[in-house]
């Protein structure tokens, strides 16, 4: 498989540090992918730091970059891809930007983060919840929530692999073809489970990766999940369980290598702020092995 194609990245940047689109743009290009970010927020530091500091974009600003773009002919995108957005404005102007690539390209994939929360919190204002269900969803092609968001996007409460399933099902119901559960914390064990609704009003393909637990606190490993499966699942267009069990182990490696360059440096990780060692896993990214498998349901 040898597809590739161009993204166009709307997500956040930091100067030190991997997370939002300096955990994205990286990976994609490594997988062949020309990516054109748009920093949605430039801070010094991602927020789980002491302090930060940085400027973040308005709405406004995002759609001068669009029309910056148009007037030049250049927006063609085969991809969209959003991660974190912390204003309604800015969601609605992401939502035009959906309507305005769609378009110049009726094939426009979007793939979308709906970047909320986590462990029973929200992290964004929540007038967001609701423009995410009720615009942003149905024109979303592939979705990667957690299990919060899933939760937040569906009122169903998780706490079984069938309520799971059953959150995949609702969200292929109000429109993207591909879910993506990308972590669900089920008594003591981490899952992903994914699930690819072929054609409308058929039964979705689901399953799972059972993913070991490390004791320890990462950030930019959503960001990046997404990504890889963005990557992944256009060279595997019909295989979202490929795709998935390459995003997991690229990520795997690059977690356990994380830690132990941690470890070697004389930290703990158990109570550090990591920061993904992502240059140093450029190997693992291009050229994954396949170390955890997806199991169907
Ligand atoms: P979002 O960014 O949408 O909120 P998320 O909450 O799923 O997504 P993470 O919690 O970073 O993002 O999890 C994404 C992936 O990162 C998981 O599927 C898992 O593979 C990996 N991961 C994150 N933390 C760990 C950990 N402590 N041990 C093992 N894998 C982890
Ligand atoms: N974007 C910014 C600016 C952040 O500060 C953080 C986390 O602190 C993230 C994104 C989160 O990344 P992820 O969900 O991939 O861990
Ligand atoms: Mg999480
Ligand atoms: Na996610
Ligand atoms: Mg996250």
């Amino acid at each position: 498989p040898s597809e590739t194609g161009r993204v166009l990245s709307i997500q956040s940047h930091t100067v030190q540090g991997y997370v939002g689109n300096k955990s994205a743009v990286f990976p994609l290009q490594l997988l062949g992918y020309d990516v054109d970010p748009i920093n949605s927020v430039q801070f010094s530091n991602h927020t789980g730091y002491p302090s930060f500091k940085g400027q973040v974009l308005d709405g406004k600003q995002l759609w001068d970059l669009i029309e910056g773009l148009a007037g030049n002919d250049l927006l063609y995108y085969t991809h969209l891809l959003t991660g974190y957005i912390g204003s309604v404005s800015f969601l609605n102007t992401v939502l035009q930007v959906v309507e305005r690539l769609r378009s110049i390209n009726p094939g426009l994939i979007y793939v979308c983060d709906p970047v909320m929360g986590d462990e029973g919190k929200l992290y964004v204002p929540p007038e967001l919840v609701s423009v995410y269900r009720e615009k942003v969803v149905p024109v979303a092609s592939m979705l990667t929530p957690n299990q919060f968001e899933a939760e937040q996007l569906t009122g169903l409460k998780i706490t079984s692999e069938r309520d799971g399933l059953e959150a995949c099902n609702i969200l292929h119901a109000a429109g993207p073809k591909k879910v993506v559960i990308t972590s669900l914390h089920l008594n003591g064990t981490l899952l992903l489970i994914g699930s690819h609704q072929k054609e409308k009003d058929h039964p979705p393909e689901q399953f799972k990766i059972a993913i070991p637990k490390i004791p320890t606190y990462f950030t930019g490993t959503g960001d990046l999940t997404t990504a890889l499966l963005l990557g992944w699942s256009n060279k595997y267009p019909d295989n979202l369980e490929i795709a998935s069990e390459l995003a997991v182990s690229s990520l795997q490696a690059l977690l356990q290598r994380t830690v132990s360059d941690y470890l070697k440096a004389g930290f703990d990780p158990q109570t550090s702020s990591l920061e993904i060692r992502l240059i140093q896993s450029q190997d693992d990214i291009k050229n994954p092995q396949i170390k955890y498998k997806a199991e169907k349901f």
